[in-house]
């Protein structure tokens, strides 16, 4: 396996077969000064995985600075982003490498709390991890020493809802406070309020993702240097892309950064299905590339320069048989019912798109649709406490901008395509066949304070 590489082939059975590939990061991180191991993480470049790529070293160092007593690891694993299986792949792979990263940052920040925010329904997943914690614990690793005493970490499984909200940091503390998956307001990130906070205890929190956490243990064993030599000089490392859609084989591969989406697609997914690519979309949270766009190279910068984005790296693949104003109406309609109604203009901009999609597809000819559409979106994010009707503005008007022809004809007879094909979320992955299974439910109605209800276990 390539060095910094962090998905075997056949998955790490244990921890000491895991230790005996990898070597023993934990141990060799609690004899190092936290300031040097945030130095080594600023200067491996490694940048967050959950979505927006923010630099991770940075994000520690501001936790470490901070002067307050209690604080926080979170580890967000309830991957949600339509098209993303890569969180959940680590899990069932290499639980390890994500627990030794959550306890160097504990080391790091001084703390002997860490949360697991993962989805009730990833059961599998859930298993994996209290069996790997279990091994930790056996082998005594889930103590450190703190202020020179010898102390017990820990580590809080908090299985939460369906709801794509819930993956937001500040929903996620929520969820885990047991509140549900409703971010917080926007000038309350959780390195400012973390996790149970009071008037005199801010408590904040490190929130990643699963993927930046289990990227940590073999920076510290190997070196930023060695990071560096793989990917590229802005997103360095190896990165877990899942690449689904009209591909002969879809997948979750383990890549370097600056390899070309058509490479992605010809040497992982074995080339397009049958018809040629028309559209790729990266999640749901950044503008549509298109078959323009195939050379561009897979990284945070790259593909922010061509006007686009990484997301999760998740790449979900339309060929020229997809319908893209059928495309768009499920995006409009996902984000309209994942929005949680806290903020007017966010429900009600994303309502007035999904809805006059709707129209449209219902063969409306009003000439005034399209403009509804994108007055819709574009007025949803007002006094917004999170990203999600941000990327609605973003990803609606570049469809349609993108795909003009094809939203000036009328849709008589339209053949809808399914909407949980066209707009993925994936339930299990079958490795040996390359297949995704996808919840086939509709998107789902406004959620009950039921659907939120949490269950937590610890294990220390
Ligand atoms: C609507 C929405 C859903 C999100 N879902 C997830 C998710 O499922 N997993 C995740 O890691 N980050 C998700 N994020 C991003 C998180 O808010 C946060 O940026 C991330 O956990 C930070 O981790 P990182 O620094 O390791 O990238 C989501 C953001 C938004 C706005
Ligand atoms: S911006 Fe939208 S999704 Fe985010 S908190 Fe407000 S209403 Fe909810």
């Amino acid at each position: 396996m390539k060095p910094h590489f962090i998905i075997p082939s056949q998955g790490h059975i244990s921890l000491n077969e895991y230790r005996q590939v990898k070597g023993n990061s934990l141990k060799l991180a609690r004899t190092i000064n936290p300031k040097e191991i945030i130095a080594e993480l600023k200067a491996s470049g490694l940048r967050g995985r959950g979505g927006a790529g923010f630099p991770t070293g940075v994000k520690w160092e501001t936790l470490y600075v901070d002067k307050s007593e209690q604080k926080y690891v979170v580890v967000n694993a309830a991957e949600g982003e339509p098209g993303t299986f890569k969180d959940r792949f680590i899990l069932r792979k290499n639980p390890y490498a994500l627990i030794e990263g959550a306890l160097i940052a504990a080391h790091v920040l001084n703390t002997t709390e860490i949360y697991i925010a993962i989805k009730n329904s990833f059961n599998q997943e859930r298993v994996r991890l209290e069996d790997a914690l279990r091994e930790f614990k056996e082998q005594n690793e889930l103590q450190n020493e703190l202020q020179g005493e010898l102390q017990d970490i820990h580590i809080h499984i908090v299985a939460g809802p369906e709801d794509y909200l819930f993956g937001e940091e500040k929903a996620l503390l929520n969820v885990i406070e047991g509140i549900g998956p409703l971010p917080r307001e926007a000038h309350y990130p959780p390195y400012e309020i973390g996790l149970f906070a009071t008037p005199n205890s801010r408590n904040p929190a490190l929130v990643s993702n699963v993927e930046t956490y289990a990227r940590v243990p073999d920076i510290i064993l190997k070196g930023a240097e060695s990071f560096r030599t793989l990917g590229t000089v802005e997103t360095p490392g190896a990165i877990i892309c899942t690449l689904f859609g009209d591909i002969k084989r879809p997948g979750v591969y383990e890549i370097q950064p600056g390899l070309t989406i058509r490479e992605l697609i010809d040497l992982y997914g074995l080339g397009p299905k049958e018809f040629n690519v028309k559209a790729i979309l990266t999640g749901v949270s950044n503008r549509v590339l298109t078959s323009l766009n195939l050379d561009t190279k897979i990284g945070f910068s790259s593909l922010a320069e061509v006007g686009g984005g990484l997301g999760s790296a998740g790449f979900m693949i339309y060929d020229e048989s997809r319908s893209i104003p059928r495309l768009t109406q499920v995006i409009a309609k996902f984000l309209y019912r994942e929005s949680c109604n806290q903020c007017t203009a966010c429900k009600t901009g994303l309502g007035i798109a999904s809805s006059a999609l709707d129209n449209l597809l219902a063969n409306n000819t009003d000439k005034l649709l399209i403009e509804k559409i994108i007055l819709g979106v574009k007025s949803a994010p007002q006094s917004n406490r999170c990203f999600l009707p941000v990327q609605g503005s973003i990803l609606i008007p570049s469809l349609i901008n993108s795909f003009k022809e094809e939203f000036s004809k009328t849709f008589q007879n339209e053949i809808l395509q399914s909407e949980y094909e066209l707009l993925p979320r994936m339930i299990d992955f079958i490795e040996d066949e390359n297949k995704f299974i996808l919840k086939q439910a509709e998107f789902k109605n406004e959620p009950t304070i039921e659907d939120w209800k949490t269950s937590e276990r610890i294990i220390s």
